[in-house]
């Protein structure tokens, strides 16, 4: 691996101080005390801890720098142009049903640019990590997104809504998406961290990843960490404003077009 920067250092160090606890309290999932945020969406008290140990991490190794965090919001910094962006738990229900397939996400933004992006899996060891211009690593190994050409043999990945979250409109939508996707490819799955779906792609296991209603949290790294892999990362549409509107199209540079435009004539 090319020579780690500094800020990636201070992102792993982070990232690895506050798994010790949470691996901890990912083998006491059974004893965790678990409140409702909403009908399917829990916050753990390991998903309040885990934040606020990332935050004192990363604060006290760059104090001016602010905070766009899935637990408790925005903290705007002494310098305006950079922020962590931070979801402490992507895969909340995995962690609470005790499924092994969640990961802390951080990226860096300046100058509201993705510049650096870590998505960590501390219970398989997987440590995603890409800076702009300096590509993509799973650990010490360099990621490309996958060489696959055909819809008949990509396999994807999606995010699929759940009780309180999007309308019955958007349910029927995404379920002919699924319909429409599953028809002609290779396959389709729904792991529950969109976090580590993006990873995925850009380690070449998915030819794409798409899904609708997410928050800047949920892709901020991961965006980066594709792109950086050599894939394409736009909005459903098309459009680049992925992180204002929640939807996201990720693939390898063959299937961008091909899974759009299934996914966006997909008939309800
Ligand atoms: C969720 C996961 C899931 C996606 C949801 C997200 P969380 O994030 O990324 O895969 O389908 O839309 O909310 O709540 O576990 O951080």
């Amino acid at each position: 691996m090319a020579l780690r920067s500094a800020t990636l250092n201070v992102m792993t160090k982070a990232a690895r101080t506050a798994a010790v606890r949470l691996k901890r309290d990912y083998g006491e999932v059974d004893q965790l005390q678990v409140s409702r945020k909403g009908p399917a969406d829990y916050v753990t008290a390991a998903d309040e801890r885990t934040e606020k140990i990332l935050r004192s991490e990363l604060e006290r190794a760059r104090p001016d720098f602010g905070f766009l965090m899935e637990e408790a919001g925005e903290v705007k910094g002494k310098d305006p142009t950079k922020r962590w962006i931070i979801d402490p738990i992507d895969g909340t229900t995995n962690f609470v049903h005790g499924i092994a397939h969640f990961a802390m996400s951080i990226a860096l933004e300046v100058g509201g640019e993705i510049v650096a992006g870590l998505i960590f899996d501390p219970i398989n060891e997987l440590m995603f990590t890409a800076e702009k211009g300096q590509g993509a690593y799973l650990n010490e190994r360099r990621l490309r997104v996958s060489k696959r050409e055909r819809l008949d043999v990509s396999l994807f990945a999606t995010g699929i809504p759940f009780l309180g979250r999007g309308s019955a409109d958007d349910h029927k939508r995404v379920m002919a998406e699924v319909g429409a996707v599953m028809a002609v490819s290779s396959g389709i799955r729904r792991f529950g961290s969109a976090a580590l779906d993006l990873a995925f792609v850009a380690a070449g296991r998915y030819e794409g990843f798409w899904e609708t209603g997410l928050m800047p949290w949920d892709m901020a790294a991961g965006i980066l960490l594709v792109r950086e892999a050599g894939g394409t990362v736009t909005e459903v549409s098309g459009g680049d404003q992925m992180m204002k509107s929640g939807s996201i199209l990720a693939t390898n540079t063959a299937m961008h077009g091909p899974l759009g435009d299934i996914v966006r004539k997909a008939k309800v």
